[in-house]
């Protein structure tokens, strides 16, 4: 996910593009750029970090453009640096390019424009298109630039997969802004006298309410007096004009009151986007190891807090599809105990920022225990990146709220996909297994968008359970540590007391802390251990606790006789359970918490990596 900000009108482009930017800062934080055309020629000003960065960059050498572009970048391909950040430029730097998304044939389109004498200055998969464009205008003529450069940039479409907004100037039509969605969000803001893109409202809202959010495989020219809009086939069609009616605050946040249910609801694309890369990159770095994957006999998942729950599920994978032991441990815990010296010894570290002291300690004790170490990280570039051999991006975009949502679900997809895939490697499961699992892994931001849907009835389930002293989450097998995660949840945003128990431990000993209208929240689908949760259920209500049940249309009868409630949410087999599972229960952390009036995405005591032991 990276922020785009375009501006063409009357005035200096740059103080236009860097308050858009900080808007669009949740996007993506590790490297800014704008480029203008100035006096017929492309500036382009680049910095690592922040927007502050750029602006300070910007300020030394202060380009001036009434048609500019800007970008803020979350690094997918390539580590975030200078060279890497955006605006690209084709070979004679007259092109400019900035980009969010993922080009998914670049590799093939840049070995073949390479060929034919380009050349690359960066990793990224964004520089292509600017070099396929400047190849397109070198066998186009028309009868005008302007012509003549729209018709390159439709060429270039035709050749692009993935999912990808971009946009695009050449310092010959300096009048005009092209920009192309597909697959990733891109609006327009039309203004008096200026005319705006972005990748989200915010950016220009202070300008213009007046919007058009680009549907896909269109295309729009932006000139300062107007826009012309395109189809796929560059049939000229109607604009459809929105007006917001959002405030600046709310308009950052996608409309949402707070980043937390901004995420909680990116999901389904936040999934998709991991499952691209699943299908990318997991299948190539896996492929070229098979020799070493058939070594490995044990392996450690290290993590902290949401992300030592993804660890806690992923053995159940491990274990169950590759057939390797697996151990789990608290990185904290990992770095200061003895841990036996073992042969072909893999460690995967799991960590959403990357940046978590005590997950990158126990990789350098990994490391001097001579493992193997692998990652599965959402920065691209972190320092964990550096720790380890092989490291499995999630991409699920920037996760601003301290309170971890869609980085938990996309690392138990990653996980799922790592361990059908080691577990086909090893000849765990035959190719007709890994098939059926896979494509099945493919359905979930469906199920996923389906079970999104809950939140009223857990809204008005909050309602009633809010002011409680004390919950208790219950699951067993792969959903016990979803019980441990709905209690995390709870307890950071909320500041409430709350715990979770694989169910069939509460006798004993926790069933004591139950009593009269005590909230207890049972994972229950309909699977082979439902009837052992149903006696759970029974047990928790004869001490008069408040039972509520998270089980799916099957179960949803026989659950009723022993709950108070039931949350019916859709059924996946066992092992995908668990990603919707936690849907409802983030859902509850969040809505007690709301009714609490806590600072949901700034939770008290906590930040949102923890860059200390
Ligand atoms: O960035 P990491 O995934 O390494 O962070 C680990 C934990 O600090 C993190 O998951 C924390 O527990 C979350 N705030 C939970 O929502």
């Amino acid at each position: 996910m990276c922020g785009i900000i375009g501006y063409i009108g009357p005035k200096n482009s740059v103080p236009f593009l860097i308050e858009g930017l900080k808007k669009l800062e949740y996007r993506g934080y590790d490297s800014a750029g704008l480029a203008v055309i100035e006096k017929g020629k492309v500036r382009r000003v680049r910095a690592v970090g922040k927007v502050a960065e750029l602006e300070r960059a910007a300020g030394q050498i202060n380009p001036k453009g009434s048609c500019g572009l800007g970008h803020t970048r979350w690094a997918t391909h390539g580590k975030p640096s200078e060279e890497n950040s955006h605006p690209h430029t084709d070979c004679s730097g007259e092109i400019v390019v900035v980009h969010n998304g993922i080009i998914e044939n670049f590799l093939k389109l840049k070995e073949h424009l390479q060929k034919l004498g380009h050349t690359f200055r960066s990793e990224t998969d964004t520089e292509t298109i600017a070099h396929l464009i400047e190849e397109n205008l070198k066998h186009i003529s028309a009868k005008t630039e302007e012509e003549r450069f729209l018709s390159a940039v439709s060429r270039a479409n035709a050749k692009l997969h993935g999912a990808f907004a971009y946009a695009v100037m050449w310092s010959k039509t300096p009048k005009q802004i092209i920009a192309v969605k597909h697959q990733s969000p891109l609006v327009v803001g039309l203004g008096k006298e200026a005319n705006f893109l972005a990748s989200d409202v915010p950016a220009f809202l202070k300008y213009t309410n007046r919007v058009l959010f680009l549907e896909d495989k269109q295309t729009v020219v932006l000139r300062s007096d107007g826009i012309e809009l395109f189809d796929e086939k560059n049939h000229s069609i109607k604009p459809k004009i929105t007006k917001i009616s959002w405030d600046q605050k709310t308009a950052e946040k996608g409309g949402y009151a707070h980043f937390m249910l901004k995420e909680i609801y990116d999901q389904p694309q936040a999934l998709e986007d991991t499952l691209r890369t699943v299908r990318n990159d997991f299948f190539r770095i896996l492929k070229s190891k098979s020799e070493d994957l058939r070594k490995i006999k044990n392996i450690h998942l290290v993590a902290c807090g949401t992300a030592y729950h993804a660890a806690l599920i992923g053995k159940y994978y491990l274990e169950n599809f590759a057939g390797v032991m697996v151990s789990v441990d608290l990185a904290s815990e990992f770095k200061y105990r003895t841990v036996a010296p073992s042969k072909n010894t893999l460690c995967i570290a799991i960590s959403q920022s990357g940046e978590t002291a005590d997950t990158l300690g126990a990789l350098k004790k990994a490391k001097e225990l001579g493992f193997k170490r692998w990652g599965i990280c959402n920065v691209v570039g972190a320092s964990l990146t550096r720790l380890c051999d092989h490291v499995f991006y999630t991409h699920c975009g920037p996760e601003i709220s301290v309170a971890s949502t869609k980085a938990f679900t996309s690392q138990l997809i990653s996980l799922y996909a790592l361990a059908i895939l080691l577990g086909q490697a090893c000849g765990h499961i035959h190719q007709s297994q890994f098939k059926k699992y896979y494509k099945e892994l493919m359905t979930l931001p469906k199920a996923l968008a389906e079970t999104l849907k809950v939140e009223n009835e857990i809204k008005s389930l909050s309602r009633k359970a809010y002011l409680a002293n004390r919950f208790i989450f219950l699951g067993r097998n792969v959903n016990f540590p979803i019980a441990l995660e709905g209690a995390l949840k709870l307890k950071e945003i909320s500041y409430a007391s709350a715990e979770g128990f694989a169910a069939g431990e509460i006798k004993h000993g926790p069933i004591s802390i139950i009593d009269k209208g005590t909230p207890v929240i049972v994972l229950m689908p309909a699977d082979s251990l439902f009837d052992k949760m149903l006696s759970a259920c029974q047990e928790c209500r004869a001490r008069g606790a408040f039972v509520v049940a998270i089980t799916t249309p099957e179960g949803k009868e026989a659950a009723a006789s022993v709950t108070d409630k039931q949350i019916i949410i859709p059924q996946m087999s066992a092992f995908l359970q668990p990603m919707l599972n936690i849907i409802p229960l983030q859902f509850f952390a969040y809505w007690v918490a709301k009714r609490l009036g806590r600072d949901i995405d700034q939770p008290r005591n906590l930040a949102k990596s923890v860059t200390v032991e």
